[in-house]
């Protein structure tokens, strides 16, 4: 059934976003169009899209890049003379934003000299009203604005730009359906980012997510079973099944399966890596552990975003778990799943965090020893309830914790690290290394790093890897027979 989206607003509003309808979302199979005219419109044509954000965004742009193939659309490295330039944009931090906001003054210059470019800016960013009527008023240079929910439209909005000399803007602050069978070229051909739901309700209150990206939405399970089937079919060794809060999913659908069923039918299917992100700890289930252990080709790998030590803070982040509940789901996972590497987020310096309340995140590293952490500097945004808290941290002391946390976070990564040395462990490989072509690197079943001498024609395959050296951050190796 397809919709009529008309009623849906045209502009962002981050006040719009907030609301969560109670109508039912529609799964909708034929909602991508090309229209007659563009059809084959950029044939000897190039584009560029630049990726900011999560793996959503990552997503996101090989659907982008799909849509833009089938019009005829061939991929160039080459910005400064592609015929499209989209930058698919990341709302999480400021300095995520402050680095497009960079890019697009640059662009200025460059479209100077290719006028017949066209240039847009998607993504997070595209659903705050702020980034938006910043671009309009200042940035001539951008043609066309559009949002996370209407990129399936980009055959009819590239066809705005091409006619308009103002901005093109096209952003509806109301999620709209489960849009299957859009086109996607993928980035990699062993390991495929899979979406299993869009948007997230949690609405942590230092979080812009909710907003940029609506309601959350699952997709049907036997969507989600097709897509994984397919990739096996051509070839593909891992999937990553994504979600801002992967535990919600089928909450939303009136069906009787949740993720630990989900995850189960997607281990059925025996492709031979499935990862999953993110877990947020409020709803992880024992079920979900139970299917886990299980099946060995469900990576004993566990991203588990804590954010803070202390109950007091978790509490005005609106978190939904203690600082005591964490600690058992923690053990728990531990003792069920024996062998998996735990990674986690912080976030440093929440408004009014006290000396004492940082320090029971450092010592939550003291019981969990995450074998990795990624950790950030609180960053206000505007529209979340907790950019209206009064804070009397100063940046000094925020820069200070980080650096002091970050010490442990090392500390505990190279710990973890320490079981590896001598071990021989199952790598992906994924190609040669970023800073050595004669070296090739990949990951183990655990998600870490490996960097180690083997045979170039291994690239794609999992091979056995002996692990001779270890670093904070990743593991050397060579390969074994
Ligand atoms: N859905 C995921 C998180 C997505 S955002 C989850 O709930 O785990 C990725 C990470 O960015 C978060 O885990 C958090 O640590 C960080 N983050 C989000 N908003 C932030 C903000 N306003 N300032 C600093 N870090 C933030
Ligand atoms: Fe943001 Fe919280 Fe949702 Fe994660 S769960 S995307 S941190 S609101
Ligand atoms: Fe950034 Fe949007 Fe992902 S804000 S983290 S790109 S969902």
């Amino acid at each position: 059934m397809k919709k009529d989206y008309s009623e849906y607003f045209k502009g962002p509003s981050l006040k719009d976003a907030r609301k969560r309808f109670k109508e039912d979302v529609h799964h909708i199979d034929d909602a991508y169009e090309i229209p007659a005219d563009m059809a084959g419109i950029g044939k000897g044509k190039t584009y560029f899209i630049k990726t900011y954000g999560c793996q959503a965004n990552e997503r996101d742009t090989e659907v982008m890049s799909g849509i833009l193939e089938t019009l005829g659309y061939t991929h160039d490295d080459d910005l400064e003379h592609a015929d499209i330039v989209l930058l698919n944009t990341c709302a999480v931090r400021d300095n995520a934003e402050e680095k497009v906001f960079g890019r697009i003054g640059m662009l200025k210059k460059i479209k100077r000299e290719n006028p017949g470019m066209i240039f847009g800016v998607c993504g997070c960013m595209a659903q705050e009203e702020v980034v938006v009527n910043r671009i309009k008023r200042k940035m001539p240079q951008v043609d066309l604005i559009f949002g996370t929910h209407n990129i399936h439209r980009l055959p009819q909005l590239l066809k705005a730009a091409l006619l308009e000399k103002e901005t093109v803007v096209e952003v509806w602050s109301k999620e709209g359906d489960v849009i299957e069978n859009l086109p996607s070229h993928r980035a990699k051909d062993k390991k495929a980012w899979v979406n299993i739901m869009y948007g997230c309700n949690k609405f942590c209150t230092y979080c812009i997510v909710p907003y940029t990206r609506g309601k959350e939405r699952s997709r049907l399970m036997e969507d989600v079973l097709r897509e994984v089937n397919d990739l096996k079919d051509h070839g593909y060794l891992e999937v990553n099944l994504l979600g801002q809060n992967v535990n919600s999913y089928g909450k939303d659908l009136d069906a009787d399966y949740d993720f630990a069923t989900l995850l189960e039918e997607v281990a059925k299917t025996g492709i031979e890596r499935i990862r999953f992100m993110t877990s947020n700890p409020n709803d992880f289930s024992e079920g979900m552990l139970r299917v886990i252990n299980e099946y060995d080709n469900i990576m004993p790998y566990i991203h588990l975003p804590l954010q803070s030590g202390s109950t007091a803070v978790l509490k005005r982040m609106n978190r939904g778990y203690t600082r005591e509940e964490y600690i058992e789901l923690f053990d728990k996972l531990k003792e069920l799943v024996p062998n998996a590497a735990v990674t986690t987020d912080i976030i440093v310096g929440f408004p009014n965090e006290t000396e004492e309340e940082f320090e029971e995140t450092l010592s939550m590293f003291d019981h969990c020893q995450y074998d990795l952490a990624y950790t950030f500097i609180y960053s206000p945004r505007e529209g979340t309830p907790a950019a209206t808290m009064e804070d009397h941290v100063t940046r000094k002391e925020k820069e200070d914790r980080l650096q002091r946390l970050n010490e442990k976070v090392n500390y505990y990564a190279h710990k973890a690290n320490e079981k590896y040395l001598g071990t021989v462990q199952k790598v992906l490989v994924d190609g040669p290394s970023r800073k050595d072509p004669n070296v090739l690197a990949g990951y183990t079943e655990t998600n870490k790093v490996v960097n180690f001498k083997g045979d170039p024609a291994h690239i794609g395959q999992i091979v056995p890897v002996k692990i001779t050296e270890i670093r904070t951050w990743s593991l050397d190796g060579e390969e074994v027979e």
